[in-house]
């Protein structure tokens, strides 16, 4: 598939070497591109397109952007109506003198962006795990898992797709309002990599009964 990448810093770049490999086609929307990402671009056979000509020509748009940017950014990206959008961003910032959730509870940052993008098909994923994982889930023994969350039944369906040809175990979270869930979800592991003294390399599995479901 053509899959746009809007904001290709540490998540971006992991992500588009990963789709690369498993034979994706990479569009790489950036402001002006720096040294690393025409390498990046010039390993992975991807292009280097602004973020508006990346987005009206893929398939499926990757936001991985900070998300302070977010608004701005993803305004600017054109009528995305009827294009997925797999929204990976963590509305994170200062929270109570820490790093926290900016918004949470009764909406999130997933139902933000659907939003600011009218008829897009946002599916809220790969935000769970750091990005050393994202790079390649492949090389873990056990696929990690990861959630999405999505009202379009079809999005999820290709977007799941995506997620195993990656190297997860593709879970379904439900609708999109239970992004909810997933954005404090990726608060634990948050906490356990950068507070708790456990690193970054590390993801989290569903494991069942010997005999179980596989
Ligand atoms: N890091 C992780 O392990 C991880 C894991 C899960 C989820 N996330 C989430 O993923 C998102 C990205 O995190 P990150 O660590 O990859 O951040 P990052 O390394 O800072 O990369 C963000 C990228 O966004 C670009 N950007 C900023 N404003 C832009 C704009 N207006 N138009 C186009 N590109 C723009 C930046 O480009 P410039 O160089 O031009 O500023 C940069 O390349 C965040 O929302 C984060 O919460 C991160």
């Amino acid at each position: 598939m053509k899959i746009a990448i809007v904001g290709v810093g540490n998540v971006g770049s992991a992500l588009a070497g990963a789709f690369a490999r498993a034979g994706h086609t990479i569009l790489m929307g950036v402001r002006g591109a720096t040294g690393e990402q025409r390498d990046l671009a010039s390993r992975i056979g991807g292009r280097l397109l602004s973020p508006v000509e990346a987005a009206g020509a893929a398939e499926v748009v990757l936001l991985s952007l900070p998300w302070r940017a977010a608004e701005d950014a993803v305004r600017n990206l054109g009528d995305l109506a009827g294009k997925i959008v797999i929204d990976c961003m963590n509305p994170l910032g200062t929270v109570g003198g820490g790093l926290g959730l900016l918004v949470g509870h009764d909406t999130s940052g997933a139902e933000t962006v659907a939003g600011w993008l009218p008829g897009a098909r946002v599916v809220k994923t790969l935000n769970q795990v750091g990005a050393e994982i994202m790079a390649d889930a492949g090389r873990l023994p056990v696929r990690p898992a990861m959630f999405m969350a999505a009202d379009d039944a079809g999005a999820k369906g290709v977007v799941g797709s995506l997620l195993t040809d990656i190297g997860f175990d593709a879970m379904d979270a439900g609708p999109l309002r239970l992004a909810r869930i997933l954005e404090p979800y990726a608060m634990v592991w948050i906490n356990q990599a950068m507070l708790r003294g456990k690193g970054r390399d590390w993801a989290l599995a569903a494991i069942h009964p010997v005999g179980g479901r596989a």
